[in-house]
């Protein structure tokens, strides 16, 4: 019962759709909801905190919550045939709804979860689903060859990394951060000496959001402390932001990113490498190579050396912590282990 009434309670919060009425000259929002439980009390504050500066009134069918930017009033319930009719926010709301909805992840058991048949009626934007729903892959495809050519103009000038962090969300420069889960931006300090690239976040990697946490992640941590170094104190990230895979029934498999996906996701590498102006910038792979030398790369005949990047910083390229884990025999994940370690220690200063 509890959880019952905890989940009607935030239902409410996402689902209360006020309409605009004018009256006495004062602008009013009033919205008609009907919660499964008397939670109307339990909701005061949160509309109070977030529109008081607002004349609105909730009405429910047993009750109604009324304020005027500075208190509320509780009064009597009012059927659904007494609220107020569409209004030009619905409009409103159909397109913001219809900019957000991403054909790309579609689930429809997802979305009869979270926007339940039953709220259907009551919801403005609900009427487009089936539209959408019907749309979707040819608006996947058209995301696809509408993409820009860089995501530069998705990144904000002169920015820091947690500005840039937070901008990266609504990069949409090529298809893969709208089919993944999210992207996952470079973590780390702010001012490292030593900026580590892989090249795209793995499985885990885009469910948590974080850089480095699953398998390679593991190979990498014991290569870094092997080579006396604290992945605290290296800031890590990415060529390419998000996970680019396909799915296979439930499993989702990791697919090596185009060319194409390297060179329109590069501006936001270079934007952290001008952010943290790090003295070594180690490549893990060819993908990292790739974007930070511009040209393709052969890890086994470039590793081992200091090589020059353009800010002055030194750039050092050595093998990718997965091959450590794809390595068909001991003696060679041995060998590539002590490559990676030897290539992490002459990248320390
Ligand atoms: N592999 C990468 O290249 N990066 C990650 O963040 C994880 C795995």
């Amino acid at each position: 019962m509890r959880k019952a009434i905890r989940n009607d309670i935030h239902k409410m919060r996402a689902f209360v759709r006020f309409r605009r009425v004018m009256q006495d000259d004062i602008e009013q929002y009033v919205a008609w909801y009907r919660p499964d439980h008397y939670i109307l009390g339990a909701n005061e504050r949160f509309f109070v905190e977030r529109f008081g500066a607002m004349h609105w009134a909730i009405l429910t069918p047993d009750g109604s919550l009324v304020w005027d930017t500075q208190q509320v009033r509780y009064g009597p319930g009012v059927p659904r045939s007494e609220a107020p009719a569409e209004d030009e926010l619905e409009d409103l709301w159909r397109a913001y709804y219809a900019s957000i909805y991403n054909p790309a992840r579609r689930n429809l058991d997802a979305m009869r979860a979270q926007l339940p048949v039953r709220r259907w009626q009551d919801l403005p934007e609900s009427r487009l689903i089936p539209e959408l729903v019907r749309l979707s892959p040819g608006r996947v495809e058209s995301m696809i060859d509408a993409r820009p050519a860089s995501a530069s103009e998705f990144i904000p000038r002169d920015a820091d990394l947690p500005l840039l962090r937070e901008a990266v969300h609504h990069c949409r420069a090529c298809e893969l951060c709208a089919l993944a889960t999210q992207p996952v931006f470079g973590e780390g300090p702010p001012d490292a000496r030593i900026l580590v690239v892989g090249e795209q976040p793995g499985d885990e990697e885009d469910h948590t959001g974080h850089p480095f946490v699953g398998p390679a992640g593991r190979v990498l941590d014991a290569a870094l402390s092997e080579a006396g170094l604290d992945r605290d104190v290296v800031y890590l990230t990415n060529a390419v932001k998000a996970f680019r895979f396909e799915e296979r029934g439930k499993r989702r498999i990791h697919k090596t990113p185009r060319a194409a996906h390297i060179a329109v996701c590069r501006p936001w590498l270079e934007a952290e490498l001008d952010a943290v102006k790090p003295r070594r910038i180690v490549c893990l792979g060819a993908t990292a190579a790739q974007s930070v030398l511009g040209r393709t790369v052969q890890i086994g005949a470039e590793r081992g050396h200091l090589l020059p990047h353009g800010s002055g910083a030194e750039i050092v390229v050595t093998y990718h912590p997965s091959a450590i884990l794809r390595a068909p025999d001991a003696g060679t994940r041995t060998e590539l282990t002590r490559a990676l370690v030897a290539d992490l220690t002459l990248a320390r200063l």
